[in-house]
């Protein structure tokens, strides 16, 4: 692989995501990894990520000096380049003056990493400290206003870093910067690709699981959907997928999931409805945290149920049901705290697991981007219907009520969202917005006047928003005319809904969700 090792921003997973798109595969690391476990991985390139401290402060994050001296390219970005000169008898200062945003570059060579690159070039840059001089045997490419050194480059030690932030795409050559480095400085082939992907995992998946039983649990989602049909295609009836109705779904959904996804597999599935008890046990919780790990607990121990009423059929055979199949993908697994990036939110499929868990976790999608999963799922034969999805969050409607949870609350927003959804398509504007969460602000009451009298009712916040991996995100311009059309809608069919509010907040600062 690729490593990316992670100084401690957001920034290592886009540049995992970015090296992938060159199709190259790359893990992240964290940033106290040694030489020796470097080594042990035997990666073909390293990428430093960028990071929020500075080189020169006490208790700042170092690099292994020793990583440099395995003969492995190493390409530093933002910190990692600082954490590089500063390694290599450079010099780092604070330079009082920050840059950030789009910043004007001059290339004064190109080297490996900018060949081919216009001499003045827009680049995205967000940093205090800066290089003042690169270390000896080190060629200066490109320099800003502010900062001397912005790119350096030692050939024969195949060690190159830049001050901005080629992974994000506000950097025009941003990307062109990563295949340099990647298929020409370090001569890596253009080789990751889905079929490999699927190769891989389905040989993974038969080493862990043996002939043992598996459980999925299937939410509907392409996730689940992806991950079981992988699970699937290697073990193939030693699958068995659980659906929970747990009455925190959308319109129809429940339905469609029995309906098309097993008409496209052949997997088998058993529906668990339990909507009662999850009803029960989120009676009277309106906090946020508690209602994911409420509904995260549910999950698990309706599976485990599952799975004893299946255990008596798989007994005559002595093959129980040992392993459980999710599709939590990389960004959950970094955002729950899995990288060195601080904790978010609990997400239910990894932070909630209970600790009295009895089953082992089959997780193929673990390493992996929504976009590659998507791709996967296309390779693996599944309808455009399912691989296509929006994301819809494991608790579901349970973090889109603000408030307590009710079957009323739950029938209102059903509906409410039902209309949203069909609104955007019809719009043909599915492809455009990357999902739009729809939630009842049943904590909030407001004054409305409808038909000849005064109303007390309750506000519905859409929430349509833009982005490439749910880490940042952007409220979605929609037109007006159908905004009119949705909240038309809406406050003349849903009863107790008087107002319909359009949440206009990227990510960060909000979530997408509002739970
Ligand atoms: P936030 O609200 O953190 O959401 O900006 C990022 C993306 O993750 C989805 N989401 C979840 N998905 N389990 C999931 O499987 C969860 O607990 C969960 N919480 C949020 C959300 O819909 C968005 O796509």
């Amino acid at each position: 692989p690729v490593l990316v090792v992670d100084f401690g921003a957001q920034y290592a997973q886009l540049i995992a995501r970015r090296v992938r798109e060159a199709s190259v595969y790359s893990e992240i690391v964290h940033h106290n990894v040694t030489a020796e476990e470097v080594q042990a991985k035997n990666p073909l390139a390293i990428i430093l990520s960028g990071g929020p401290s500075s080189v020169y402060e006490e208790g700042s994050p170092q690099l292994d000096k020793r990583i440099l001296e395995l003969g492995i390219p190493v390409l530093g970005i933002c910190y990692g380049f600082q954490t590089l000169a500063n390694a290599l008898g450079g010099r780092v200062d604070k330079s009082g003056k920050r840059e950030y945003g789009a910043t004007e570059l001059k290339v004064k060579a190109g080297g490996e990493i900018l060949a081919g690159q216009p001499a003045e070039q827009t680049c995205w840059m967000s940093h205090g400290d800066q290089v003042m001089e690169a270390p000896a045997g080190f060629e200066v490419l490109a320099s800003t206003d502010i900062t001397p050194v912005a790119a350096f480059a030692n050939s024969e030690k195949k060690i190159y870093g830049v001050q901005w932030h080629p992974e994000v795409k506000h950097s025009e050559f941003g990307q062109n910067v990563l295949t340099n480095f990647l298929h020409n400085a370090a001569g890596i082939p253009a080789t990751w690709n889905s079929g490999n992907v699927i190769a891989e995992q389905v040989e993974k998946i038969r080493a862990q699981v043996g002939d043992a039983r598996v459980i999925c649990g299937l939410s509907g989602g392409v996730d689940s959907a992806v991950a079981a049909a992988l699970v699937h295609k290697a073990v193939g009836d030693q699958l068995v997928c659980v659906f929970v109705n747990h009455g925190l779904l959308r319109q129809d959904e429940a339905e469609q999931v029995e309906r098309d996804y097993v008409a496209a597999t052949g997997i088998r599935l058993v529906t668990v409805n339990v909507e009662e008890k999850f009803l029960t046990a989120l009676a009277g919780v309106s906090d946020p945290e508690t209602k994911r790990k409420i509904i995260g607990r549910e999950f698990i121990r309706t599976f485990e149920e599952a799975q004893a009423a299946l255990y008596e059929e798989s007994k005559a055979d002595n093959r129980p049901i040992k392993f459980l199949v999710q599709g939590t993908l990389y960004p959950d697994v970094v955002e729950s705290g899995g990288g060195v990036t601080a904790g978010i939110k609990s997400h239910h499929n990894v932070g909630g697991l209970p600790d009295d868990i009895e089953f082992e976790l089959v997780e193929p999608l673990r390493a992996l981007f929504k976009d590659e999963v998507r791709a996967i799922g296309a390779e693996l034969g599944l309808p455009a219907e399912i691989v296509g999805r929006q994301p819809f969050p494991g608790p579901g409607l349970g973090i889109r009520i603000v408030g307590e949870i009710t079957k009323e609350r739950l029938d209102l927003l059903r509906k409410a969202d039902a209309i949203v959804r069909a609104e955007l398509s019809a719009a043909g504007l599915d492809g455009e917005i990357w999902q739009c969460p729809v939630v009842l602000l049943a904590d909030v009451r407001s004054v409305g006047v409808q038909g000849d009298g005064r109303t007390y009712g309750h506000p519905i916040v859409l929430r349509p928003v833009s982005s490439e991996d749910a880490m940042t995100a952007d409220w979605t311009r929609l037109p007006y005319d159908l905004l009119a059309k949705i909240s038309n809608r809406i406050t003349n069919e849903v009863e107790g809904v008087n107002r319909v509010v359009l949440d206009v907040t990227s990510k960060p600062p909000g979530t997408i969700e509002w739970e």
